[in-house]
Formats: C-alpha cells, structure tokens, sequence
C-alpha cells in the first residue's frame, strides 16, 4: 500500500512572519494526521519554517536547487546549503522551472541525480500544455520528461523519487484535470517506471496529482487507484485550505 503524500508549494509567497504562522497552523492541524505531508517554502523562509515543522512530521523540502554542488553560480542555491538548513526534500522540473526558467530535461536531470547522490528526496514534476494534450500528445510527453529527468537514477534510488504529475494548463488555472484523466495519466507514468525500473518499484512509487487542488475536488481526485497525494499551490497557502485537503479521507 502506497502512503498519500500532500505537498504544499508556497511558490514565491509570503514573509517570514506569515510563513511562520501557517507552519505553525499546520503543525498543530496535522497533528496525530494519517498521511504524509510536506510544505516546500521559498529559500529566505526555510531557516524560520525549518524549527517549526521539525519533529512534526510534516517534512521540510525546498522548490529548486542548483544542478552544481558549489562554485561561481551567482543566485543559485546548492544542495549543500538547503541540507544544512535541515531541507529533506527537493521538488525539481517544475512546470514554471521548465517554462518560465526554460530548464529543459538535461539540467533537470543532473539536478535530480544530484540531490539522490546527496540523501534527498526528489519530487519530480512532469505534465504537458494545453495545446499537447490538444494535439493527443500528452502521455508522450510525460513519457519523455519521466524517462528523461530519471536517466542514470539507479533502482535502489527510486524509493527517494516522488514523481507529481501537474498538468500545465490546470497550474493557478482553477481548472483540474477530471480524476479519470487524472488517473489514466498516473496510471501511464507508473506503466513508464514499470517499463524503466519493473514491477515492484512501478507499484511502489508515489505519484502526486498536481494542478488547481482544493478541497472541494482533494478527496475525488485522491480516489483515483494510481493518485497517491496531491502537490499543492495556491490552496497550500492558508491553512484553512490546506488542512482539508491534508485532512482528506
Ligand atoms: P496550483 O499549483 O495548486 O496553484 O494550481 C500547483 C503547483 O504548481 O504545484
């Protein structure tokens, strides 16, 4: 049985006050919760959100991280520096990354190798444009960035890889994918790590759906067989609409 995993990305938002009291809120509503749960602060805020969720349960992963360990690589931030902030996981490959920040599927690569080499847990994130799944193609895409971003990963690996799968055209859209495409969709990318890595790691991984979650659509897209958790955006932003979704079940 694979565990739900909820994620909370706070993006480019909130102050360090702000930041602390919803991970506070969040602590003390995720208490004794029968999930897996994780907030993703921007870099200024993780050494303030770092005390708090420690020791709560609700992990501490960072939205990005270089693709060198050290070196002159002005405004980047290194594995290094978010692993003595006491950041565990890393999420990498996400859509406003690849399309805003043009990372393609090589740089994305070397950062996920990277973080594994270094101990973390990586949220790979995959999902196509509108005007792909328009044109039918989708899964190929997804394919392609999943088989791509999971190159030279060796299966031993695999159990630190959480792959999100967040359609780009539903990201702080309000649209979501409906649980069944939702579904088929997670359901092709585990038939992609089956293909990649076999049987029991394609059973075995966790898969978040990401992509205008609320709590009004949490729980029917969680239904979904191969929707293990969700990678939260806006909604991860207020405690009151983070914990129901966390909450969820
Ligand atoms: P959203 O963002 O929930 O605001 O759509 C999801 C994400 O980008 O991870």
């Amino acid at each position: 049985m694979r565990d739900y995993y909820i994620a909370g990305n706070w993006k480019m938002h909130l102050t360090r006050r702000e930041a602390a009291d919803l991970a506070g809120a969040l602590v003390k509503g995720l208490k004794g919760g029968k999930h897996r749960y994780l907030v993703a602060p921007g870099f200024t805020l993780l050494e303030t959100v770092a005390p708090i969720v420690k020791g709560s349960g609700i992990r501490l992963g960072a939205q990005n991280a270089a693709a060198e360990e050290q070196g002159a690589h002005t405004g980047e931030v290194s594995v290094l520096q978010l692993k003595d902030l006491g950041v565990e996981t890393v999420i990498l490959g996400h859509s406003e990354r690849r399309h805003t920040y043009l990372e393609d599927d090589g740089l994305i690569n070397r950062k996920v190798k990277l973080a594994l080499k270094h101990g973390f847990e990586v949220i790979l994130c995959v999902g196509e444009l509108l005007e792909e799944r328009q044109a039918g193609r989708a899964e190929t895409v997804c394919e392609s960035q999943t088989v791509k971003g999971l190159e030279g990963v060796n299966a031993a690996d695999l159990d630190r890889v959480v792959i999100a799968y967040e359609p780009v055209w539903a990201i702080g859209t309000g649209k979501t994918a409906t649980p069944e495409d939702a579904n088929a969709m997670h359901g092709w990318i585990r038939r992609v790590i089956g293909k990649l890595y076999g049987s029991a790691p394609a059973e075995g991984i966790i898969i978040q759906y990401g992509g205008s979650v609320k709590p009004e659509n949490a729980a029917q897209l969680m239904a979904g067989e191969h929707i293990d958790g969700a990678l939260v955006g806006g909604a991860s932003l207020k405690a009151e609409t983070f914990l129901p979704i966390a909450r969820f079940g």
